[in-house]
């Protein structure tokens, strides 16, 4: 294959195996249409981007039944006013501040803006989450963001002082687009920020179930740094973040407009250090996969040997590569327990758990939880003091946290 950022000749180092669409809960009468491809990651050592080699189709993964609102976590909703506010202090000058986020989902972060009276504009190609943003007052146009819509919004609206993203960019697989409609779309101090689950935390925690068809990259500062370079872009801040298990917030501006902070030399130090620039890291990240794959496979059998009841806490996107890549159905887990609406009475993806919602789960405790939501441990563990003083066992695939 070649790299989807630099088109160098790169393979992939492992194979999770046939996956369905991570997000592609379903009913009975779909299963035999069910669709599936190959998840196998790819590193490229000369533009330095983590990939997954085959993507499905967008329309196949973002579409008007698209089951992802971020809107469903009180902690999700306070990091988004707190990234807005981040924002509004740190990178907006002058009184006609104009904001733009792409893939703005149902507004959780432009309606900070909206409710100040700050211009700002949504992109976001899933319909029905664009309608939950317009009903909260979040001006929001419904494509896919590139290079072509990023000319388009500045002709109409004028230069933007941020183009932002948070958990975007890395499903977008054509970054050139992105780039160049950054360039057509920000003035010349303007500021690109996104931020995306780390590789760095990835690699650091084996959290592979970030692998899936919607994340086409997992970024590190190297790669990023890389990737926006030949646009005339340079990293001017780094920060980490807690959020999806261990996120990085990247803030790029045209080279030389903005000042560096001291962040961006200490955390490319920090990546060269983890080897991630290196290809061997990769091949032993492919080890340790296999390890936490044999790890939950013994812990769930042992489960249900013990004759324990195991019920699943999320049905995540990212636990459909656990599921899969693990083969495990629901012979091991009975259900899994999820709080949003759209997913509940159907199945998961590719092994046909039941999802159910969260009142299966408090009405009926089982002896044993697996949490597929860990990045949402400390919200979780708070709401389910009862479940552990209670004697509840938490499983996750995560050793280290
Ligand atoms: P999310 O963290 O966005 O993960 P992914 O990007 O992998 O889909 O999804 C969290 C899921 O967990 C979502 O479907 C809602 C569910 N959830 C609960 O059921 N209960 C909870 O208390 C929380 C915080 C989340
Ligand atoms: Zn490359």
């Amino acid at each position: 294959m070649k790299c989807r950022v630099c088109s160098h000749e790169i393979s992939p180092f492992m194979s999770y195996g046939h996956m369905p669409i991570a997000n592609g809960f379903l009913m009975p009468e779909q299963f035999k249409d069910e669709y599936f491809f190959e998840l196998k990651p790819a590193f490229c050592p000369e533009c330095l981007t983590f990939q997954i080699e085959e993507q499905p189709a967008p329309e196949m993964m973002f579409h008007e039944n698209y089951a992802f609102f971020s809107r469903t976590s009180a902690h999700m909703q306070r990091h988004f006013k707190g990234y807005a506010e981040w924002v509004m202090v740190n990178h907006l000058r002058g009184d006609d501040a104009f904001v733009v986020e792409l893939g703005s989902n149902d507004g959780i972060m432009l309606e900070n803006f909206a409710k100040k009276g700050i211009r700002h504009l949504g992109v976001e190609p899933s319909a029905n989450v664009a309608e939950v943003a317009r009903q909260h007052g979040v001006n929001t146009l419904v494509r896919f963001f590139g290079a072509e819509v990023g000319a388009d919004i500045a002709k109409e609206y004028g230069p933007a002082s941020a183009l932002m993203a948070a958990n975007v960019m890395c499903h977008i697989p054509d970054m050139h687009g992105i780039a160049k409609g950054a360039d057509a779309l920000l003035s010349p101090d303007g500021v690109l920020i996104f931020e995306d689950p780390y590789l760095g935390a990835m690699i650091e925690k084996t959290s592979y179930d970030q692998i899936y068809d919607e994340h086409v990259y997992i970024f590190s500062a190297l790669s990023v740094a890389n990737m926006f370079s030949p646009y005339g872009f340079e990293l001017i801040d780094l920060l980490k973040q807690e959020t999806h298990g261990g996120s990085m917030r990247y803030v790029l501006a045209r080279k030389g407009a903005r000042m560096v902070a001291p962040s961006v030399a200490a955390i490319l130090a920090e990546e060269k250090a983890a080897g991630l620039h290196l290809p061997e890291t990769y091949e032993k990240f492919r080890q340790a996969c296999e390890a936490s794959k044999a790890r939950i496979v013994r812990l769930l059998t042992e489960e249900k040997k013990a004759g324990r009841r195991v019920v699943g806490y999320g049905a995540t996107s990212k636990s459909t590569t656990i599921l899969n890549y693990c083969n495990i159905g629901p012979d091991l887990i009975e259900f899994i327990s999820d709080t949003t609406p759209i997913k509940q009475g159907k199945f998961t993806p590719g092994m046909h758990i039941p999802v159910k919602p969260y009142t299966a789960f408090a009405e009926n405790p089982p002896q044993t939880a697996l949490l597929f939501a860990w990045n949402h441990k400390a919200e979780i563990m708070e709401k389910e003091k009862a479940f552990t003083t209670a004697g509840g066992k938490w499983l996750t695939h995560i050793e280290k946290d």
